[in-house]
């Protein structure tokens, strides 16, 4: 707190606040909580777009592992265990996309009893909890790996979406002229007994946005390329038309000390 109080003296003497400015922080502070409840979070939002959310994700990670990266608002707790190859697709658009790779220590050995978290939105852009059409479950998954560590799914591709621009933040960021979106991501949560739990996010490389995120999610070593494919086998075992889109992605974590 010494710190905190510090740094924001510093910052009233450094730009000489004024008063009217002081009460316009404090009543933007007060439209904030006006719209926090359960479901939504402005704090969090603006901790998000001022980047305050990424440098704290950036100097907790530990040394050695994949990147991580922010967590979002649209995590659920509840997301069901479903088996290792799962069609998470059912008849929604999208384009097809298998995800697959490993869990591996930081020696390129695969990790057993790991465990992948995932969630993503829709063709339309929006998650179950912003859209009532979709079933709550809608494209997210637990899974456990194989002992080799590997893990695959049937997805599709995601895609960027907006902040929310309804509240205070949204006011902010558009006096700021700044960007409102994010670009394409999947959320992927990796775990494993022994191991640091990972928190991350992988990037189609070619997304818009991606040189631009509002949150400053994006780090170098989590952009990927969305190839194309018509492994038969592949194309066969989800009966999908060639060419779809393949994923190659493998996790590495830390061990505990
Ligand atoms: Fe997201």
């Amino acid at each position: 707190m010494a710190l905190l109080v510090k740094h924001l003296h510093a910052f009233v003497t450094e730009s000489k606040l004024t008063k009217e400015e002081w009460m316009k922080g404090l009543e933007f502070l007060t439209q904030s909580a006006a719209i926090t409840d359960s479901e939504r979070n402005e704090f969090s939002l603006l901790s998000d777009i001022l980047g305050i959310s990424s440098i704290v994700d950036v100097v907790s990670q530990p040394v050695g592992g994949t990147s991580s990266s922010v967590l979002g608002p649209f995590h659920s707790h509840d997301s069901r265990l479903q088996p290792n190859g799962v069609d998470l697709t059912g008849d929604q658009p999208g384009d097809r996309t298998w995800l697959h790779g490993y869990v591996l220590d930081q020696e390129g050995h695969a990790i057993e009893n790991a465990e992948i978290d995932f969630w993503q939105n829709a063709d339309n852009g929006l998650y179950p909890a912003q859209d009532s059409a979709q079933d709550p479950h809608n494209l997210r998954c637990k899974i456990k790996c194989a002992a080799d560590g590997s893990f695959n799914l049937l997805t599709i591709r995601p895609h960027p979406y907006t902040v929310p621009t309804d509240g205070p933040v949204g006011a902010l960021l558009a006096a700021s002229n700044r960007s409102i979106w994010r670009p394409a991501h999947y959320h992927v949560i990796v775990s494993a007994p022994g191991y640091i739990g990972l928190v991350t996010e992988l990037f189609p490389q070619e997304s818009d946005y991606i040189d631009n995120d509002t949150v400053f999610g994006v780090r170098e070593g989590l952009i990927v390329p969305f190839v194309k494919s018509s492994n038969v086998e592949i194309a066969n075992r989800y009966d999908l038309d060639a060419p779809f889109y393949e994923v190659k992605f493998d996790f590495k974590l830390v061990k505990q000390t």
